[in-house]
């Protein structure tokens, strides 16, 4: 027997607390609401108490004849967390505050518990924070979440991960969780190491994308794979990097570029006509330009096309392609512009195996742009292991070092690997633009400072000297 405690169960086990945007179906009727004390209004007779929980706020009123209930509200402060049974009201015409979603009620306060107390706040909770110094905001990350800016960012962030999830399992994609404890590879940004207790000396890499994890998943005969996936890299801080960030990755066998765009393309407009009705996507299909022409064109490779750039629900996608393969390194060398594992071109593999006019083989790399950000990239891959050993070759690499670094890989592919092709959104630079939102700071619970520190948490922080020793670590004082 399962217990029930909701519905008609409810006068048995005690008054359900139902959610403050919910009052409007409970007129004339007693409820239980919780949340927190937004602001407190003392007329001395009549005490208004706005009460906000996750689902909105009402406004709710103190009369002298429930005696004991005015005198518990008098001493409500904001912030405050209560729980209250009260009457819900129908407000008289002239009363409605037309500016709040229940506007139409207010809550006579029959009985008020208080369930905790509250320092006063640091900041202002119930504006959009905008003016408060951002190292307050985020040493006091939990309050400032607590602002309806910040609840919505967050909610509509679930909401579009959600869609994504949905709409790439019915594609018959599959969630899978790659490892977090990897291994360092001279891949594109510099790693984050984590030092191995058990073998002294040795570390492990924080992954910078699950790249060669989502490519032997296709080794592996999964087809087609999707995750929220963390990323670390060591990079400087800016409006849209930081350097801990969420991709949705995928990668999937027996594709090609027009498929991988394809279904992108249409999960996004899907999304966006679910999610935000209000916006306005520029042009359906979205535009693909060459490398060379987005860059004549724009002089940009993720141009901004936007044609009105002060209008905030509009959307401009554009895919970029043909992107050069290699490109000259400072000491002369080559160096892959986007991803050592995209395939060329296919008229240009024999260029790459036979490592003849290397600055002109194009990728089959593609870039997704949305209002002159780089929204997410991908490419069909090299899926024969003497193709990316090609790369590294070009790229300068002995052939010892190319097994030691990528042996996994060459042997995976040896091992009957589908052709196979990807992509990865950049999920919080999404959602920035969605919320119309000037940083990735803002849709991200809990971020990094401009200069990579978490001030909340104090964190990077010292360890003890016992875990240093187990890890076999001595800390050399930088030269001053
Ligand atoms: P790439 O490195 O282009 O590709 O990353 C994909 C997308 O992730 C976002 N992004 C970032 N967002 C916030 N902070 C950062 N530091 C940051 N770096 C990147 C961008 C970018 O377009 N494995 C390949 C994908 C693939 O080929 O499938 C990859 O990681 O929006």
């Amino acid at each position: 027997m399962s217990f029930v405690v909701r519905g008609k169960y409810a006068n048995i086990w005690g008054m359900e607390r139902i959610f403050i945007k919910n009052l409007t179906e409970k007129i004339g009727e007693e409820v239980k609401i919780a949340g927190w004390v937004d602001v407190r209004r003392d007329h001395g007779k009549l005490i208004f108490i706005d009460l906000r929980d996750m689902s909105g706020r009402v406004q709710m009123v103190a009369l002298p004849n429930h005696k004991e209930a005015h005198s518990a509200a008098s001493k409500l402060r904001s912030e405050w967390v209560v729980e209250i049974t009260g009457k819900v009201n129908k407000r008289p015409e002239k009363m409605v505050n037309k500016n709040e979603e229940l506007g139409g009620v207010e809550v006579e306060i029959m009985e008020v518990k208080i369930l905790n107390e509250a320092d006063t706040p640091v900041f202002e909770i119930n504006d959009d924070g905008r003016e408060v110094n951002e190292e307050t905001r985020l040493t006091n990350r939990y309050l400032d979440l607590r602002r309806g800016r910040m609840q919505k960012n967050l909610r509509m962030r679930h909401e579009v991960i959600r869609f994504f999830r949905n709409y790439l399992s019915d594609k018959n994609f599959a969630e899978i969780e790659t490892p977090l404890l990897t291994k360092s590879t001279p891949e594109g940004a510099r790693d984050f190491v984590v030092p191995s207790r058990l073998y002294n000396g040795k570390f492990y890499a924080l992954p910078q994308s699950p790249q060669q994890y989502k490519q032997l998943l296709m080794s592996a005969g999964m087809e087609r794979y999707f995750q929220i996936a963390k990323c670390l890299r060591d990079e400087d801080t800016r409006g849209d990097r930081q350097p801990e960030f969420t991709q949705l990755d995928l990668e999937m066998s027996f594709a090609e570029q027009k498929d991988i765009m394809g279904i992108i393309e249409e999960m996004l407009i899907t999304a966006i006509k679910n999610l935000y009705p209000q916006k306005k996507i520029q042009q359906i299909p979205f535009p693909v330009f060459t490398h060379k022409e987005a860059m004549e064109k724009y002089n940009s490779d993720k141009p901004d096309l936007r044609e009105d750039k002060n209008s905030p629900d509009l959307l401009a996608f554009c895919w970029v392609v043909n992107f050069p393969f290699f490109e000259k390194t400072e000491k002369g060398g080559w160096t892959f512009t986007h991803n050592p594992f995209s395939s060329p071109k296919p008229e240009h593999l024999e260029m790459l195996m036979k490592k003849e006019n290397t600055g002109e083989i194009l990728t089959t790399q593609y870039d997704i742009a949305l209002n002159g950000f780089e929204a997410g990239g991908g490419s069909i891959r090299n899926h024969k292991s003497e193709a990316l050993e090609k790369v590294f070759e070009i790229m300068g690499f002995e052939k010892e070092k190319i097994w030691q670094d990528f042996g996994h890989m060459l042997k995976a592919f040896s091992s009957g690997t589908p052709p196979h092709g990807g992509i990865a959104l950049g999920l919080d630079r999404l959602m920035m633009i969605l919320q119309n939102e000037p940083n990735i700071r803002e849709v991200i619970a809990f971020p990094k400072t401009g200069d990579a520190r978490d001030p909340m948490m104090d964190s990077p922080s010292d360890i003890s000297k016992e875990q240093l020793l187990e890890l076999g670590i001595q800390i050399k004082k930088p030269n001053k």
